[in-house]
């Protein structure tokens, strides 16, 4: 049986990038819920808690049966490693062999925050699970209120992926982590929505301030370069999708997270109105072959679409509005068992960036040009 704790959204409210203050009153008042949840973790159980991104699924970092269950709850592949999340930086020396001057830098400008890590394992520290084998960790503090208390809580360095199944869209709110893995798993913490909506960031960082970006995600690379010397992406993100695609560094970005049960393709053109003509006549087709059609846009073209499902990320102007609803978006189209879905690209910039990363992972790097 899954525990679920509810806690006062209204506690934890009035977060801010720039380290969340907590209301006093509302830590206490779910003191008691945080107390459980982290005895069930410190005795090798796992809970799913709210993060600023996405939820995550909680385990003992150390403990071998404990991370073990992660990986069989989740059903995800075992060479696909987890990120460490901290509460406080007295936690890395425990966990890493050294961090340099750039990841320093890094820590103090995103920290706590979607920013995660990849650092010089300390040997023998975590479970070898959770490193899958590598000689590197990826460590992050996450900036949200009950994971933080939930780590103190627990009195360990928490191993924890995304609170899916593989292959389903991360978790945005609680009731998306039931769906996927209520009676598996321990517990989960209910405080409302996640911030961001997609995962973070995950980089390498060199001592020479150059860092190389492993996965797009909530800190954007504008933000990395006020504070890197130079900010490169891993050549296998930038060559992803073609048959001759480098291994990339991050080893889950290998695996097409995120596929709707649908047929997903992302649909880019010059103008707006050659998509939209083209995402039309393609649904209309869909539509005559008898399969239940989705499309995926944005509120300045979303009604002009004839389509079974048809969701909207927001306005284009807001990427981080997209971010927030990309993979709720995602899971009303199962819901409705859409069998075939056009997307409309958006414009990579700042977090439009990682929704597109996303996106076209679930597509599977279907592309449909529309001035072709
Ligand atoms: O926002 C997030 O990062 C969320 C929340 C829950 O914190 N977590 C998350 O975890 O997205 P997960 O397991 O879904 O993704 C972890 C990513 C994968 O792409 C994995 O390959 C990469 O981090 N990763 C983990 N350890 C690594 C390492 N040592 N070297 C390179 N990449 C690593
Ligand atoms: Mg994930």
């Amino acid at each position: 049986v899954t525990r679920v704790w509810k806690l006062d959204p209204l506690h934890y409210s009035n977060l801010s990038s720039a380290g969340a203050v907590v209301d006093a009153a509302g830590l206490a008042d779910d003191a008691a819920a945080l107390q459980e949840a982290g005895g069930l973790l410190a005795g090798g159980g796992t809970v799913a808690f709210p993060t600023e991104t996405v939820y995550g699924l909680g385990a003992d970092a150390r403990n071998h049966a404990a991370v073990e269950q992660i990986f069989a709850a989740k059903g995800r592949p075992s060479d696909n490693p987890l990120i460490v999340h901290i509460s406080n930086e007295d936690q890395l020396d425990e966990l890493v062999l050294e961090v340099n001057e750039t990841e320093r830098k890094l820590m103090q400008a995103f920290w706590p925050g979607p920013l995660t890590l990849v650092l010089p394992v300390r040997p023998g520290k975590v479970s070898p699970r959770v490193t899958a084998g590598l000689d590197t960790v990826a460590v992050r503090m996450p900036d949200h209120p009950v994971a933080l208390a939930l780590i103190s809580a627990s009195g360990c360095p928490l191993a924890a992926p995304s609170a899916n199944r593989s292959g389903r869209p991360s978790p945005t709110v609680a009731a998306h982590v039931l769906e996927d893995l209520s009676g598996v798993i321990d517990g989960v913490l209910d405080g409302g929505p996640a911030g961001v909506g997609v995962e973070s960031t995950v980089v390498q960082a060199g001592r020479d301030g150059a860092v190389t970006v492993l996965r797009p995600g909530g800190v954007t690379e504008e933000q990395l370069a006020r504070v890197a010397a130079s900010v490169t992406r891993d050549p296998a993100l930038l060559r992803a999708g073609h048959a001759d695609s480098p291994a990339p560094r991050s080893p889950g970005m290998k695996y097409t997270h995120y596929a709707p049960k649908g047929a997903l393709c992302v649909v880019k053109g010059r103008t707006a109105a050659t998509v939209s003509a083209k995402i039309q006549a393609e649904l209309d087709a869909a539509q005559d072959r008898g399969e239940i059609t989705g499309v995926l846009s944005y509120d300045e073209h979303i009604g002009i679409y004839r389509a079974d499902v048809a969701v909207s990320l927001g306005s284009l102007a807001a990427p981080e509005e997209a971010a927030r609803r990309l993979y709720a978006g995602l899971r009303q189209f199962d819901e409705a068992g859409a069998t075939f879905l056009l997307a409309e690209a958006c414009p990579e910039k700042g977090l439009g960036e990682a929704v597109m990363n996303r996106l076209l992972k679930a597509a599977g790097h279907h592309i449909i040009d529309a001035d072709a």
